[in-house]
């Protein structure tokens, strides 16, 4: 990658979902200077799935998101071009980074912070891929949704105006094993979904979202956006439409970290603006993992506030989300959860192929202003037996598991 920094700031680039070294990562350690060009380099190996980039600077990151940094990163493998999905891009595959923003009467950005917010600046309207009152003109039975939250803090709930279903086919990290036929699909801050609709020749389907159900308190709520809705996008059929081939009934094999091979359990609090305790100190390493280990993360929001969870490097597999089951849209790979309040959400994720005792990576609220307020933490992964290079060691064992 190259990646030059053109702005008159400081910032960095960070790779969403990518399975890299923390070299590579672009988190708050690895600064690009106004000029420079930071080279990481990695070879890509995992799944195929819809990832996505952004700054991660800290302090600074909800303000280069809110003013466009995102970028969507779609990996492709043969497992997946093997199957018949719709695959043109911008044809019958169409990436939609959905943003909310507020703007002047100018039509430039508008930067006033709201002073009841629990989750920070929200915007009135949405742009999809950086337009507003977006269409998007169809000429294929079936169409697929690379759909990515890259709001600062909204959360939304997407389905389409007429209640119609659709096919979710793919989280955060990577292809289901099988398609899941849903009508909703939540999708907070920095998550992403893959789904296949059905169109009719002529139609206009509309997709929007719904309140989300964030729950929260009804208050708390309404100035968290869970009072609002917005159309997305419209999809705009022609009076023919080319048929499609209909969705394959499996879609990928699953493998991936498995409950029963973790060897212990870390356990999160999400506080209001900390996790477990404490804010994000640079100099403090927070969580040791050995390279090989799989564990279950079990994280919850002991806070009033919406709040969710990101990690870095690995994708998890959800092992149940309030005390049950994971829902549909939780049920493949993902990188991000939504964690409500009150509730505890628990995950099962292998650390494997790259140790660095000295560069740490992330995981944290992704709500850019819980984040940037300090509601991130820093994990290193290291050989086994060895001891992270510098940093004062926090809480950072797993515990036994069972
Ligand atoms: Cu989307 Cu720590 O990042
Ligand atoms: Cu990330
Ligand atoms: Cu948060």
């Amino acid at each position: 990658m190259r990646v030059r920094n053109r702005l008159d700031e400081t910032t960095t680039l960070h790779w969403h979902g990518m399975h890299l070294p923390a070299t590579a990562d672009g988190g708050p350690d690895q600064t690009i200077e106004p000029g420079d060009t930071w080279s990481p380099s990695w070879t890509i190996d995992q799944p195929a799935a819809s990832l996505w980039y952004h700054p991660h600077l800290m302090g600074k990151t909800e303000d280069h998101v809110y003013r466009g940094l995102a970028g969507m990163f779609l990996l492709d493998d043969s497992a997946a071009s093997a199957l018949q999905l719709p695959s043109e891009y911008g044809v019958d595959d169409i990436p939609l980074i959905v943003q909310d923003k507020r703007l002047d009467d100018d039509g430039g950005l508008d930067f006033s912070q709201s002073m009841i917010s629990p989750i920070g600046r929200l915007g009135d309207e949405i742009l999809v891929n950086g337009t507003r009152d977006p269409y998007v003109e169809v000429a294929d039975r079936l169409v697929r949704l690379r759909l990515l939250n890259a709001s600062t803090a909204r959360i939304y709930d997407i389905g389409f105006a007429d209640g119609r279903e659709f096919d979710l086919i793919g989280t955060d990290g990577g292809l289901l094993e099988a398609p899941e036929r849903i009508s909703r699909l939540p999708l907070s801050v920095g998550e992403r979904a893959e789904i296949v609709v059905e169109l009719e020749a002529g139609e206009e389907a509309v997709l929007r979202s719904f309140e989300p159900d964030l729950g929260t308190n009804a208050f708390e709520g309404r100035f968290a956006g869970a009072d609002d809705t917005f159309d997305l996008l419209k999809l705009r059929a022609d009076e023919k439409l080319d048929d499609s081939p209909d969705l394959p009934a499996k879609l990928v094999a699953q493998e991936g970290p498995q409950e029963s091979e973790a060897s212990g359990v870390r356990r999160f609090e999400l506080g209001n603006r900390d996790i477990n305790g404490v804010q994000m100190d640079r100099a403090r390493i927070d969580q040791v993992v050995e390279l090989g280990a799989t564990e279950v993360w079990e994280v919850e929001n002991t806070s009033g506030t919406p709040h969710n969870f990101h990690v870095h490097d690995v994708r998890f597999r959800v092992i149940d989300y309030a005390g049950e089951p994971p829902p549909a849209h939780l049920s493949g790979l993902k990188d991000t959860v939504y964690v409500p309040p009150g509730e505890t959400v628990r995950f099962a994720t292998a650390f494997e192929d790259y140790a660095d005792p000295s560069v740490p990576y992330m995981f944290h609220c992704h709500i850019l202003e819980h984040e940037d307020r300090g509601m991130m933490g820093q994990f290193v992964v290291v050989e086994p037996g060895e001891r992270p290079a510098h940093g004062e060691p926090g809480h950072n064992h797993a515990e036994d598991h069972g």
